[in-house]
């Protein structure tokens, strides 16, 4: 049964995408059978692995919609163990949609137990907003993870996204936990960003994974080219800084 991870944070741009991709292929290069899950309207994960949505007849939406079974709809990539549940901007109507599912909280957790034994991992891309498709992702998850910037101070979001961690884990999972929060694009030279990692410490204390993501152009040229830091810059920083998190991961969940 696999274990299932959401990376989510509200906040717009913290590194949610590139996370979740770098995460996912990294498990996928340890050996372990790893399925992303797309669930951004954006389609960033799907395309961050050359997936692309004009060639896809089906996508997520119609698996929350109960059109196609996953197993339908996830695509492989050109890497050993890693396949994607990818989506497009039809997704975008999915949040009104799901309104009026029955049993809208749970879609993706039950669509997901189709092929949840096919998987060691799986992680969840999140959309930037905590409506329902998050919800869905929390509620399917055995974790989460949250991407924070702390350059431009997006700390302030994180008793919105605790709360409604908290609540979904009351209400819908209490199998849900905190896995860890990740600082993303660091860079110790800004004083602002040692403040904020300061205050996070302070906070989430061992929550905090001992890895940080440093800021690299590489990073996001990799992204823009369709592939995982690992393969696009094997022994490169952020090769190394992602392999890190998710060895940390693998031990705490
Ligand atoms: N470590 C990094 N170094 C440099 N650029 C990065 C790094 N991590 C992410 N980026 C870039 O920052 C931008 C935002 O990252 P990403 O798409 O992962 O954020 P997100 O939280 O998923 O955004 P959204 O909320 O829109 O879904 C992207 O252009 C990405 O390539
Ligand atoms: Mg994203």
């Amino acid at each position: 049964m696999a274990k299932i991870v959401s990376i989510a944070n509200q906040k717009g741009g913290v590194g949610k995408t590139t996370t979740a991709i770098n995460i996912a292929a990294s498990l996928a290069k340890l050996g372990k059978k790893t399925l992303l899950v797309d669930l951004d309207p954006q389609g960033n994960a799907s395309m961050g692995c050359k997936i692309l949505s004009s060639n896809l007849e089906h996508t997520v939406y119609d698996v929350l919609d109960q059109d196609c079974k996953a197993s339908e709809v996830i695509r492989a990539t050109k890497y050993s163990n890693l396949n994607v549940l990818p989506a497009s901007n039809s997704l975008a109507g999915a949040e009104l949609a799901l309104q009026n599912m029955d049993n809208s909280i749970f879609r993706l957790r039950d669509a997901l137990n189709e092929v949840a034994d096919s998987y060691e991992y799986v992680i969840i891309d999140c959309p930037p907003a905590l409506g329902l498709l998050t919800t869905n992702a929390l509620a399917a998850s055995d974790g989460v993870i949250i991407p924070v910037q702390c350059e431009i101070f997006s700390l302030q979001g994180l008793n919105d996204l605790n709360s409604t961690i908290k609540h979904v884990m009351s209400h819908y999972n209490d199998k849900l936990s905190l896995t860890g929060i990740v600082v993303t694009m660091f860079n110790a030279r800004l004083i602002l960003t040692n403040a904020a990692i300061d205050s996070l410490s302070a906070k989430f204390s061992d929550k905090l994974f001992g890895t940080m993501i440093s800021r690299s152009v590489k990073m996001s040229e990799a992204q823009a080219h369709g592939e995982p830091i690992c393969e696009y810059d094997p022994n490169g920083k952020g090769a190394q800084e992602y392999m890190s998190v998710t060895k940390e991961l693998i031990d705490r969940i």
